[in-house]
């Protein structure tokens, strides 16, 4: 046993007391304490490995002081000190943490064996804490290490879709700014509607990314002309599942990933890709619908001219309850969107000359 385990002895007997130090002295480092408040003030100062604790004294009760020790220095092993007529309470010491009792008259041996165990129990309770802590250590670092490696992940996968919108612009000239358009139309749109922060990022978001999915469309189909044939439109409405297929993997753009794949539903249910109806479409989709048909019907497109503001409007009226949310054509027509959206819009309309207000 190592001799510097510090070890105190509280008992009011001077017998006793002196009788544990003799027995104890050559092994270990020994302090006494003649009360309870000597061995708290003992406590105040040393941090002790095991303590000897008489049950009756005069001024605390030992089980108290056990409770004591056992609040300071939760490790610190304790063995009461009990006559036979006390055996009770040291049974009931030990439910309160005592690691054992020993009765007066102490013999040497038995005063060595319950030392040698509770010393014992101190140092594997100590290692057991200090394995946890070094556990604990390898873990907080192990977690910083595979949260860095998910940044890197999603960062590396924003700038892949970031590339991918590019792509998108580069293959559909007449796409270009489109969706940064339309992202500012959704967001005033949802502004209007009572859209929090976070949701007007998200529809922004969503806005941006609606189109992802024409990266899997062949070019000759985007910049068609003539009328589509029937394959050639099935391909095309194929673009919201392949980019909720592109954007599923990126843990932050969750919450896009659904908007993206109805932005082409109707509120009839005539829509692709599930036909959904009416409020079965999240609201956000169908503010990107909307937006979406808005800025198309404002900008020259391989298969019709721009149309002005006014036949916007009856579009607009014409198509409520069946392609879009009437209400939100009521949000558009009764604030003027429209009008604040062109004004937004001046300074992208003056780069692509094709666009006509
Ligand atoms: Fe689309």
């Amino acid at each position: 046993m190592a001799n510097d385990s510090r070890i105190l002895i509280v008992d009011d007997e001077l017998g006793p007391r002196e009788a544990l130090r003799m027995i104890l002295r050559d092994d270990y480092q020994v302090a006494v304490a003649a009360s309870g408040k000597e061995a708290l003030d003992c406590f105040a100062r040393t941090e002790y490995d095991l303590v000897i604790l008489d049950i009756r004294m005069p001024d605390i009760n030992g089980v108290d002081l056990l409770a004591e020790v056992k609040k300071k220095a939760p490790d610190t092993e304790v063995v009461m000190i009990t006559a036979y007529a006390s055996v009770e309470t040291a049974t009931k010491a030990l439910r309160y943490g005592a690691l054992d009792y020993l009765i007066k008259p102490f013999d040497r041996a038995s005063v060595q064996n319950v030392v040698e165990k509770g010393l014992i129990r101190r140092d594997n309770n100590r290692f057991i804490k200090n394995k946890l802590k070094e556990l604990q250590l390898a873990n907080k670092t192990l977690e910083e290490e595979v949260e860095y490696a998910y940044k890197n992940i999603q960062s590396h996968y924003s700038e892949t879709v970031s590339s991918l919108v590019a792509a998108v612009d580069a293959k559909d000239a007449y796409t270009k700014g489109h969706q940064e358009r339309i992202a500012k139309l959704a967001q005033l749109i949802g502004q209007n509607v009572g859209f929090s922060a976070e949701e007007l990022e998200l529809i922004k978001q969503a806005a941006i990314l609606h189109d992802i999915g024409k990266i899997g469309v062949p070019e000759s189909i985007l910049m068609k002309q003539d009328t589509l044939t029937d394959e050639e439109y099935a391909i095309i409405k194929k673009h919201p599942v392949i980019g909720a297929e592109i954007l599923s993997p990126v843990q932050f753009l969750k919450e896009v990933v659904p908007l993206v794949l109805y932005h082409h539903e109707r509120f009839d249910g005539k829509g692709y890709p599930q036909g959904l109806k009416g409020s079965q479409i999240p609201l956000s989709a169908r503010v990107i619908c909307i937006t979406d048909a808005v800025d198309a019907m404002l900008s020259n497109r391989p298969y019709s001219h721009a149309k002005t503001v006014e036949k916007v409007k009856e579009e607009l009226l014409r198509c409520s309850e069946t392609h879009f949310d009437p209400q939100l054509v009521d949000v558009i027509l009764k604030n003027e969107l429209l009008a604040i959206y062109l004004l937004l819009v001046e300074k992208d309309r003056r780069q692509f000359p094709q666009y006509r207000g």
